[in-house]
């Protein structure tokens, strides 16, 4: 599968149809965190700020420097995080920032889109201070009832269309989520899942989310309006509805977090 199938292009159609479900685990992940005030933060694959955002009202940080590839996703976090938090293009498998500069790196969904998943995580222990933290969540997309699009992904193979997938899925486990934290070098190393319950208004509600996420996938995007239809239908019998027309189902992430061990600190290239 290709890496360029999953396309983050823009910032308010994603906040509809995933930035709603990354802020439902986020808020249970900064529980299980319970990180410090003033700290400085990098949050890696900010995408459009929907993390970020929460860690402004929840965290009270010095600052927050947020990377992501896409300039979509980024003018909408601009626009909607002001203050201490800086949005910059960047690559997690290459972050732009000094070793041994931050307090808090995060990765928010974005694990499994990293083409080196060892080298991204080694790239935040790199540019965090020893003793500082590092953590991340993502959807258990290879499992069942993991990942919020996962009726769409089933319905999509039912009709003979192979769904999107992370180019990296498998690191998404929570054992692998675990042991990828335990060999980049890391302390403390914890895991746990994170289950949350989003609700759509109706069918058409959630039927937006679904179109927004078709439209992001390279092997979805084209597909005609007949077939379309059929998915539609086939989405509609099977979901939930509840007595008010709305429709809620649960989802899960796999959650990890460690400590970059004390007496690790990185000799700045420069000094060598
Ligand atoms: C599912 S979104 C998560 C966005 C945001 N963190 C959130 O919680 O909603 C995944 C993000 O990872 C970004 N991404 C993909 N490859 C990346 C890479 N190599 N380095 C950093 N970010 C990447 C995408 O552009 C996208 O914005």
């Amino acid at each position: 599968m290709s890496e360029s199938q999953i396309r983050f292009e823009d910032g308010a159609a994603y906040e509809r149809m995933m930035g709603v479900w990354s802020r439902l685990v986020g808020n249970v992940f900064l529980d299980w965190l319970a990180p410090e005030q003033n700290q400085n933060w990098i949050d890696v694959g900010c995408g459009n700020g929907a993390f970020t955002e929460l860690l402004v009202q929840r965290c009270q940080p010095a600052e927050i420097l947020g990377i992501d590839p896409s300039e979509g996703q980024l003018s909408f976090a601009r626009s909607r995080v002001a203050g201490i938090a800086r949005f910059e293009q960047g690559d997690a498998m290459a972050l732009p920032y000094a070793d041994n500069s931050l307090d808090v790196a995060v990765m928010a969904l974005v694990i499994f889109f990293v083409p080196d998943p060892a080298r991204g995580v080694a790239e935040m222990k790199r540019v965090v201070k020893p003793g500082g933290s590092i953590s991340a969540y993502v959807w258990d997309v290879l499992e069942p009832g993991g990942f919020p699009m996962a009726a769409l992904q089933e319905e999509l193979r039912n009709i003979g269309i192979t769904p999107m997938l992370p180019p990296r899925a498998e690191v998404s486990r929570l054992g692998a989520l675990h042991t990828l934290w335990v060999d980049a070098g890391l302390t403390d190393v914890a895991s746990r899942e994170i289950v949350v319950t989003r609700t759509f208004d109706d069918f058409a509600d959630f039927w937006v989310s679904a179109e927004i996420a078709i439209g992001m996938g390279q092997g979805t995007r084209d597909m005609s309006v007949e077939t379309r239809a059929n998915l539609k239908d086939r989405l509609k019998d099977r979901l939930p509805v509840d007595a008010g027309g709305r429709i809620s189902f649960a989802s899960r992430a796999n959650a990890v977090t460690g400590r970059v061990p004390v007496g690790s600190s990185i000799v700045p290239s420069e000094a060598i």
